[in-house]
C-alpha cells in the first residue's frame, strides 16, 4: 500500500521542493496549491522522474476547499501518512503601520489555515492510529524581531499550538514536528505584503531592516536543504519536536539559548542596526 503524503502550498519553495523530496522518497504526494496553473512544473519533473505526484487545489484560508481535497485524496488512497502545512506568506510592516485586517489576514493563512488542515486530517490519522504532521515554522517563531511583529506573531502562535498538540496526539500514534528555517531562498520576499504609512515614523526602520532581510535572502538556504531535513524527520522513528535548517537559524537559537533576554535583544539590535 502506498504511503501517502500531502504538502500544502506547493507551487513554489519550501512545498514544491519538500513534495518532490517526498515522493522521490517512495511517498505517493499530493501536491496542493490554491491555484493549479501553478502545477505544471512539477507534474513535468514527475512525469521525467517518474513520481507518484498529483496536484491538486487546496485554498488553507477556506474550509470547504481544504474539505474537498482531503475526501478526494481519502477517497483514492484511503489513508495518510505525513501533512506537511507549508502555506504561507510573509506580511511587513511595522505595528502601528498595521491594521487589524492585515494581522487578522496573516494569521488566517500561516495559523488558523494550519489549524484548519490538522483538525480536516487528524480524524484519518486517529483511525490509522498514526500519522506525521509536520508544522513548517521559523527561527521567527521562537525570536522577536523588528519590522516583522505580524509575521513572527503568527509563527509564535503555531509553535504554541504545535507544542500543545504534540502531547494529545502521541496517545494516537501521531507525530508532530516543528521545522525552523532561518532566510531560506524563495519566492516569499518578493511576494511579501508590506504596509507604511506615507508618514510613518517607522518608515526608516523599516526599509533598513526589509532592505536587510532582502540581501540574506539572496543568500538564503537552498529550499532544498529545507526539503531534506523534512524527509529525515519524517523518516525518523523517533523524530525531534524541533528541527532549526540553515547556519544562521542554528546560530540564532543557540544565542538566544545562552544569553539572557537583555544580551540577546542587545545582540539582535547589534546584528540588525549597526
Ligand atoms: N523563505 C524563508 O526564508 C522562510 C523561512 C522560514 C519559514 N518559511 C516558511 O516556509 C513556508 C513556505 O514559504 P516559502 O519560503 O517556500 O515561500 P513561497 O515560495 O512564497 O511559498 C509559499 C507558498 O504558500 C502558498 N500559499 C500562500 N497562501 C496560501 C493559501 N491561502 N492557501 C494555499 N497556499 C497558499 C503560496 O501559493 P501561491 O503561489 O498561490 O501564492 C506558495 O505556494 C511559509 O510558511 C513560510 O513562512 C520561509
Amino acid at each position: 500500500m502506498d504511503k501517502v503524503a500531502i504538502v500544502t502550498g506547493s507551487s513554489s519553495g519550501i512545498g514544491f521542493e519538500t513534495s518532490l523530496a517526498l515522493a522521490r522518497k517512495g511517498y505517493y504526494t499530493f501536491a496542493t496549491m490554491r491555484d493549479i496553473k501553478k502545477g505544471d512544473k512539477i507534474l513535468d519533473i514527475a512525469k521525467k522522474e517518474n513520481l507518484g505526484i498529483e496536484v491538486l487545489e487546496l485554498d488553507v484560508n477556506n474550509e470547504s476547499s481544504i474539505k474537498k481535497a482531503i475526501e478526494q485524496i481519502t477517497s483514492k488512497k484511503n489513508r495518510i501518512d505525513i501533512l506537511v502545512n507549508n502555506a504561507g506568506y510573509f506580511l511587513v510592516g511595522c505595528l502601528e503601520d498595521l491594521s487589524i485586517g492585515e494581522l487578522k489576514d496573516q494569521f488566517e493563512t500561516n495559523f488558523f489555515g494550519v489549524v484548519r488542515t490538522i483538525q480536516a486530517v487528524l480524524p484519518i490519522m486517529r483511525k490509522q492510529n498514526s500519522g506525521v504532521i509536520v508544522n513548517i515554522s521559523s527561527v521567527a517563531g521562537r525570536i522577536g524581531f523588528p519590522v516583522t511583529p505580524g509575521y513572527i506573531s503568527s509563527k509564535f502562535a503555531l509553535e504554541g499550538l504545535s507544542e500543545s498538540m504534540r502531547y494529545e496526539l502521541i496517545p494516537f500514534g501521531i507525530k508532530t514536528i516543528i521545522i525552523e528555517p532561518g532566510v531560506v531562498k524563495t519566492n516569499l520576499f518578493a511576494t511579501l505584503k508590506k504596509t507604511t504609512k506615507s508618514n510613518s515614523p517607522y518608515k526608516d526602520m523599516t526599509e533598513k531592516v526589509l532592505n536587510g532581510l532582502l540581501m540574506m535572502s539572496e543568500m538564503g538556504t537552498p529550499p532544498q536543504e529545507v526539503a531534506n531535513t523534512i524527509v529525515k524527520a519524517v523518516s525518523s522513528d523517533n523524530p525531534l519536536p524541533r528541527y532549526p535548517v540553515g547556519n544562521d537559524a542554528i546560530m540564532f537559537l543557540e544565542a538566544k539559548k545562552n544569553k539572557t533576554d537583555l544580551e540577546f535583544e542587545n545582540y539582535i539590535k547589534k546584528e540588525l542596526f549597526s
